[in-house]
């Protein structure tokens, strides 16, 4: 029920029709039985979302494309992992103090973990954007070696350099000797097209796109043998990290991932 002490959550982005997010949010809040309510909201510029969740009083916020660099800016805080990956997924308002998150690296690492394990693995991260520093990082954390391979060379190796780890160009990725493949590149969103092709069996791959829900990454990892972990995974536990900051409970995260799943073909 909406009531006048209902509290205001959502999402802010450009594009933002797509997110799954209010869905998820929203399924998790009223099963929680909190008065709050989870919307999305385009926006023109991180400002503009940054003065929107002061102007409405929100509870806190998610951020998405293209916003979690430029956000930082216009934090009053940032927590220790936002600030090191270098961008913010979530925002929780403490009475007018906006405090920056990411819950990206832990959701990716959660997705993983259900799969294999992380420590002394070889890992290869193709991408070299917001989400690639957010899983590079989850995966330096848990003690996993990782070279990045994009297709502008120049940005694999800023990000390398940011992390102290390898760089390739993108083309070789698929061959490249390796126990765990992570597609963070938005190639295959929405199409059948694949980043790379596979030549490499690895072990586990990982695809962050999560539309359609079996991408042609993962089948193709799939014909070689490799485990897969489809994207919507890390959707959910990015988004029940977010939920565990601005409500200090824990959510429902297998409903989560049923509402995901249903609304994600
Ligand atoms: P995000 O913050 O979500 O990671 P981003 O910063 O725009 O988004 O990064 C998108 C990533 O997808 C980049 O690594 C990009 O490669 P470039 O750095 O070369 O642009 C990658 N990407 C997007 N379209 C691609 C394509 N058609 N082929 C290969 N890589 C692509």
């Amino acid at each position: 029920m909406i009531t006048a002490n209902t509290r205001l959550l959502g999402v802010f982005g450009n594009p933002v029709s797509q997110s799954l997010s209010p869905l998820i949010h929203n399924a998790a809040i009223a099963r929680a039985g909190f008065d709050a309510v989870y919307l999305a909201f385009k926006t023109e510029s991180a400002n503009q979302a940054t003065e929107s969740i002061r102007a409405m009083g929100m509870a806190g916020a998610n951020i998405t494309i293209p916003f979690k660099v430029s956000i930082i800016n216009s934090m009053d805080k940032l927590h220790v992992t936002a600030r090191q990956i270098g961008a913010v997924n979530t925002i929780v308002n403490n009475k007018g103090i906006l405090t920056g998150y990411n819950t990206d690296a832990s959701g990716a690492i959660m997705a993983l973990k259900q799969r294999t394990k992380i420590k002394g693995k070889h890992a290869v991260v193709l991408g070299a954007g917001g989400a690639a520093r957010a899983v590079t990082y989850g995966l330096i954390q848990e003690g996993a070696m990782v070279t990045v391979a994009n297709r502008t060379v120049s940005r694999a190796k800023a990000l390398a350099r940011h992390f102290s780890c390898d760089f390739v160009p993108l083309a070789r990725a698929g061959s490249l000797a390796a126990d765990i493949l992570i597609n963070t590149t938005s190639v295959g969103m929405g199409t059948n097209k694949a980043p790379i092709k596979l030549r490499h069996r690895y072990d586990v791959v990982f695809d962050i796109v999560y539309k359609p829900k079996t991408t042609e990454l993962l089948r193709q990892a799939a014909r070689k043998g490799a485990a897969t972990i489809p994207g919507l995974d890390m959707l959910v536990y990015q988004a029940a990290e977010s939920f565990r900051l601005w409500f200090g409970k824990e959510p429902d995260v297998r409903l989560m991932k049923a509402v995901a799943a249903r609304h994600s073909q």
